[in-house]
């Protein structure tokens, strides 16, 4: 296999029960038509089964593989690897170990979150209430609410969202009924 062939990726890792600080890990990983996960299952396999990741759905749905890819936040099952990536757990949540973190606790503290909160616009008339926005949010920011005879969705923890550089529910909303703005 040529090198051109080959990733540049970068994993942060760090164990805060062991390691006094982080560290970036550095692979050269086969990436043409794979996706993020897919690399990071690449790398676990044949390189170094020593990396923590959350794996689930592999489609989507679950949103257990948020992941940072080059500064912005990805679902890992759905983004298509890069030639250079560097991955990162995402920040909003208490690390675990490497990209692995706790969804159950959502990092509150006022200083990590953004000063003006972004803003979720919805068009009401294309939301069907299906309700994936709700469940693709790493950071639980998104719910639903009735409105007449209609399920919607809408923003129930604006300063938690991470706005542009996660853009989930948006992206993954299958009649494009949301906007998000910083
Ligand atoms: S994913 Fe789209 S259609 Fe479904 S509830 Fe959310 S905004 Fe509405
Ligand atoms: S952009 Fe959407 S999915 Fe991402 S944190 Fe904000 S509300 Fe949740
Ligand atoms: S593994 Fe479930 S959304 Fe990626």
């Amino acid at each position: 296999m040529s090198v051109a062939e080959l990733a540049n990726v970068s994993i942060y890792r760090f164990d805060p029960t062991q390691n006094k600080e982080p560290r970036f890990d550095k692979y050269k990983v086969p990436y043409k038509g794979n996706t993020v996960l897919g690399v990071l299952d690449y790398i676990y396999q044949n390189l170094d089964s020593g990396i923590s990741y959350r794996e689930g759905c592999t489609h989507a749905w679950c949103g257990v593989c948020n992941f940072v890819v080059n500064g912005k936040v990805v679902l890992g099952c759905r983004k298509s690897a890069e030639k250079t990536m560097v991955i990162e757990p995402h920040p909003k949540f208490k690390l675990i170990k490497d990209l692995v973190v706790d969804f159950d606790t959502k990092v509150k503290k006022r200083k990590e979150l953004p000063k003006k909160p972004s803003r979720f616009v919805l068009k009401d008339e294309l939301c069907d209430g299906c309700g994936d926005c709700v469940l693709i949010c790493p950071t639980g920011a998104t719910g639903l609410r009735k409105k007449g005879s209609k399920v919607l969705a809408l923003h129930t923890d604006a300063p938690a969202c991470c706005g542009v550089t996660c853009k989930l529910c948006a992206d993954n909303c299958h009649t494009m009924a949301i906007t998000i703005l910083d």
